[in-house]
């Protein structure tokens, strides 16, 4: 223990109370111990920080800061040192504000391009999610605060987001879903963690022994502090045994009390608290001594440029057929709606206060473009609009070049509410078809966080993918059409060419608690190269100004070396790909898998050496019969490429294996050996698992939502939900999504005494559920006996603590 002198000087009650919250970002202190309180804030891709009155929803208004691009977007730089740059600015300004822990960065690996927080994520890859995500920890934490890298673990959807069970099979587990983490916690030591909302194979992520203790505790060296999911907690006690510090947001004194009755009944012991504190006295002490130093003020101007390079490398050409760069003077007409009102990030609890936002139009002046005029040229809540489309046109047909900016409006991606399909809005893609008419020389600039069919890509010259920019993406944007940047941005993930082919289409967001991975492994490009399905871009993929060769590959079992040349007349930069397959293999797997990436800056003419190092990750695969990484001997090829589809030259290596037993002998797994994971049948799924699909059925009980509350057996239940239905279709309706509500209808009945201050108590909503199973009488009996104890019970405890 590093802190026993302040654990010596706390009674159990105050142990158990510094290990939950005290206010929506603050945990609580204790002056005489020399504990102090500290603040968490998120988020992601810049400071949220709400002086003000604080919700976990991004609602209230926050300090103004810096609002760089998202995860989805900076993951395209495939840049960690970029990233690290980032995670700097962002401590900074943080630790500039006070705040001692910054939650993010989100890494969870891209199940579906359905998940409607795709956006705060880096890929559908865990490799280049964890580099990304660690090289975050890493300048964040270089200001002396802490990041809090989340959600842990296979926290892949927002429907029923904190009573989602994700059950799949360990090796699917490890290989995908964990080994994101695994980098992040071993390449850069992140003083926190945040565990998730869901369930992982039947057991709250919170309290799940296998995921905090066993792997991220034990096998992965983890030392710091786990912070809940705001209102993630479930079973307080089950989460200090299991490896759970510190629970957020304010629950008030019935999770101090749940601790202490579960010491006193001995379902956990008094050394499990005093393990959980010592996390967290050294995550209080360490971090307020840090921001205590801090300067208060940064550069916001340089954060605001960092933003710009941020964006600009990020920016993916997805198509050109020679029209862009645009020349000094070309004639052109602005058109969409997005030009004049960005969108430039997420919404929900990593939405930014931006410091200030730069638009297209306020940026044309200094393109050297010729700019005829603007025109929105769509609604962009998706109606039909025939008379913006026609001024569109009008000003298409005078221009050389008509510039087109299209996306994904506000209500559709957003934290707490899955995507329903990968379309661009109708009335949009009308637009670009017209326009396209009037005037052949059509570009199309996209923003949105995740990807899109694109069926209607004949229609356009040039597609520029731009994802979501952060403030100062509109600028960014422009230096690539003028070619004053040439873009270097690869996709990280893949664009499939209709939601249909994706590998988890029938299990994503269905309609029980259960969330069934019956793909495994098979998730983005592993899919789809694995089955052979033709996608629209594929994972990796983006196009520069200039061309570059590559040759001269030597390849060894410790990585690759070769030379890559810019062969055109412009400067440029190339992100080289390395990918692992074994043609061969007997233990199934995808057909390949990225190992390693280097991104390589090149004048024109210019060659240079590239070194890529292949780690521990390169080879292995996770046993279910050893219950370790082994490797499987032989020779694997090392595939270089500029895509996972345009692979430039192969190499085959020897490695030397473990010599494990094929876990899979004996077992008829067809699909999961060809990859076609689409149509598992339930036998085989059970086969993969190692046991039955679990049952998934509606309990009337703490873990109901209310969006399920219509099964209940109360009238109350019924009157619950059909008001929330009725004020999430309004909110739909109005083009905005409603964060409250899409919270409180995936929202469990527990949370209500996980997120009221300690207004609510556990005794309360299990009267409550009473009330719901058909018990009214005895179920409002005890809502109300429950709650004046409540009331008394809080009353005497902050008496007790503020007398410490
Ligand atoms: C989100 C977290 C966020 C927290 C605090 C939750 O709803 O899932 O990512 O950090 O709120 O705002």
């Amino acid at each position: 223990m590093k802190n026993t002198e302040i654990l010596t000087k706390l009674n159990l009650e105050q142990k158990c109370a510094l290990l939950s919250g005290a206010g929506t970002f603050t945990t609580r202190g204790y002056q005489k111990a020399g504990v102090p309180a500290i603040t968490l804030s998120d988020g992601p891709n810049g400071v949220r920080k709400q002086a003000g009155a604080a919700d976990h929803l991004g609602l209230n208004p926050s300090v103004p800061a810096t609002c760089f691009p998202t995860a989805a977007t900076v993951a395209c730089s495939w840049d960690p040192a970029l990233g690290e740059e980032i995670g700097r600015a962002m401590g900074e300004e943080a630790a500039a504000q006070e705040v001692s822990v910054l939650l993010g960065p989100g890494l969870n690996t891209k199940r579906s391009p359905l998940c409607g927080r795709n956006f705060e994520y880096f890929s559908e890859d865990p490799y280049l999610s964890g580099k990304m995500a660690a090289a975050y920890v890493r300048g964040i934490q270089s200001e002396g605060i802490a990041a809090c890298p989340k959600h842990f673990a296979a926290n892949s959807q927002e429907l029923r987001r904190m009573a989602s069970d994700s059950v799949l099979d360990e090796r699917t587990l490890r290989e995908l879903y964990l080994t994101g983490f695994e980098i992040v916690v071993k390449e850069s030591a992140p003083k926190t963690i945040m565990s998730s909302y869901n369930l992982v194979n039947g057991t709250y992520a919170n309290e799940n022994a296998h995921l905090l203790q066993e792997i991220l505790r034990e096998a992965w060296g983890f030392a710091g502090a786990v912070v809940t999911d705001w209102g993630g907690s479930n079973d307080h006690a089950l989460g200090v045994k299991n490896g759970s510090t510190l629970e957020m947001p304010a629950p008030g004194g019935d999770a101090v009390r749940e601790l202490l009755a579960a010491v006193q009944s001995g379902k956990i012991s008094e050394a499990d608290v005093d393990a959980r504190l010592d996390e967290l006295l050294t995550l209080v002490l360490d971090t307020s001594a840090a921001v205590q130093k801090h300067s208060r003020s940064f550069d916001a101007d340089a954060h605001h440029a960092l933003a710009r390079r941020a964006a600009a490398e990020s920016t993916v050409l997805l198509q050109n057929d020679g029209i862009l760069p645009l020349a000094a003077d070309t004639k052109v007409a602005i058109l969409g709606d997005f030009a004049e009102t960005p969108r430039y990030q997420g919404a929900g609890s990593s939405a930014v206060n931006s410091l200030k936002v730069d638009t297209v139009l306020e940026n044309l002046a200094q393109s050297g473009l010729q700019v005829l005029g603007f025109a929105p040229g769509f609604d962009r809540r998706g109606m039909a609009d025939a008379a913006k489309e026609a001024e569109a046109v009008a000003l298409a047909k005078q221009a050389d070049v008509a510039v087109l900016f299209l996306g994904l409006d506000e209500i559709k991606e957003s934290e707490g509410l899955d995507r329903s399909d990968m379309k661009l809005a109708d009335n949009q893609i009308a637009l670009l078809k017209a326009v396209q008419q009037a005037n052949p020389n059509t570009v199309v600039v996209l923003n949105a966080g995740s990807s899109l069919e694109t069926p209607w890509l004949t229609h356009c010259r040039a597609v520029v993918y731009g994802a979501l920019g952060g403030q100062a993406g509109a600028g960014a944007v422009l230096d690539v059409l003028t070619g004053k940047l040439n873009p270097c941005g690869k996709l990280a993930e893949t664009w499939a060419n209709r939601y249909e082919d994706t590998p988890a289409k029938d299990n994503f967001a269905g309609a029980g608690r259960t969330v069934q991975y019956r793909e495994g492994l098979y998730v983005g490009y592993r899919y789809y190269q694995t089955a052979g399905v033709p996608v629209a871009f594929p994972f990796g993929h983006g196009l520069s100004y200039t061309n570059f060769a590559y040759s001269d590959l030597k390849a060894s079992a410790e990585g690759v070396t070769l030379t890559v040349t810019n062969t055109g007349d412009r400067a440029g930069a190339e992100i080289v790909q390395l990918y692992v397959a074994k043609p061969d293999a007997k233990i199934f797997r995808p057909a390949q898998e990225l190992k390693g990436f280097a991104k390589v800056p090149l004048r024109p003419g210019e060659s240079r050496t590239v070194v890529i190092p292949l780690d521990d990750k390169a080879f292995r695969y996770w046993n279910t019969q050893t219950d370790r990484w082994e490797i499987e001997g032989g020779q694997y090829e090392l595939r270089v490429g500029a895509s996972c589809a345009d692979i430039r030259l192969t190499a085959a290596v020897e490695v030397a294996g473990t010599d494990a037993p094929d876990p899979y002998a004996g077992k008829t797994l067809p699909h999961y050996k060809t990859g076609s994971v689409q149509n598992v049948p339930d036998a085989e799924w059970e086969t993969l698992l190692g046991h039955a699909i679990p049952q998934d059925t509606i309990k009337i009980d703490r873990n109901m939502t209310l969006g399920e509350l219509n099964h209940s057996r109360s009238p109350l239940g019924w009157l619950i939900w059909a008001v929330l239905t009725a004020l999430l279709n309004a909110s739909y309706k109005k083009g905005k999504p409603d964060l409250n509500i899409l919270f409180q209808y995936n929202m469990p009945l527990r949370a209500l005494a996980k997120m009221t201050g300690g207004a609510i108590s556990m005794g309360m909503v299990d009267g409550l559920v009473m009330e719901l199973q058909g018990f009214w009488i005895i179920g409002l009996v005890r809502v109300i006996y429950e709650a004046v104890k409540n009331q008394i019970l809080n009353a005497q405890m902050e008496r007790r603590l503020r007398g410490a």
